[in-house]
């Protein structure tokens, strides 16, 4: 069954505990929570104090994607926040194999994000310890970005290595430009987690939307 989570990067930031609700309301599954540190990537978005703030709005869990440097300095400030999974940055982590663990210690879902240049042989080594490899689509950032048609090839490269190991219960997450005319190609590839902004909350009838990319 495919995951729908919708980013709400693409929310209302004036009323993002209401935008989580009516994601919700529209047959979300998780919630992506775009984290950005203005040094990592070039935008700042939130960090655990608005996390907390609107925990409450939602039991859906907080699919919790830093980019941001030095990740493994804050990890427990999104862990208290509310994070229920964490995904991380190969770029940003010095200490990859030591981070994952970090989070699974912690008794969370530990996932790796690769940006549209690392090539998925940076997976190899940890693939085994991960919940959910997140393949960027679109350079991180911003959302509204179109899609980067070289992801599918990465797509079919990661399914492949984790049928290979008998991973195939690891989550292959994608973000970046999914939308009603990507979303085909994108899951013929191998996602099973589809993150998506722009597609759902920059649309008025967000269930819609979900319904169209399922
Ligand atoms: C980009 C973020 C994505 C973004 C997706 O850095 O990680 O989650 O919000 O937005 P859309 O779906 O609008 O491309
Ligand atoms: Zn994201």
């Amino acid at each position: 069954m495919t995951i729908i989570a919708p980013s709400i990067l693409s929310a209302d930031f004036s009323r993002l505990g209401e935008e989580i609700q009516a994601a919700e309301r529209a047959g979300a599954d998780w919630i992506h929570v775009d984290v950005m540190d203005g040094h990592f990537v070039p935008n700042l978005t939130f960090g655990p104090p608005v996390i907390a703030a609107v925990r409450p709005a939602t039991k859906l869990p907080f699919d919790v994607h830093l980019m941001i440097e030095r990740p493994e300095l804050s990890l427990n400030d999104y862990i208290s926040a509310g994070a229920d999974r964490i995904t991380l940055h190969a770029e940003a982590c010095k200490h990859l194999h030591r981070t994952v663990h970090a989070i699974k210690e912690k008794g969370l879902p530990a996932g790796v994000a690769i940006n549209p240049a690392t090539p998925v042989s940076v997976l190899e080594p940890i693939l085994h310890d991960l919940d959910l490899v997140l393949i960027m689509t679109v350079n991180p950032g911003f959302g509204g970005q179109s899609f980067i048609p070289y992801s599918l090839v990465k797509l079919r490269q990661v399914r492949a290595m984790l049928e290979e190991r008998g991973l195939s219960d690891v989550h292959v997450q994608v973000d970046g430009g999914v939308n009603r005319d990507t979303v085909r190609a994108i899951v013929e590839a191998g996602a099973n987690v589809l993150v998506a902004g722009n597609a759902v909350f920059a649309e008025k009838d967000r269930a819609a939307a979900i319904a169209a990319l399922r």
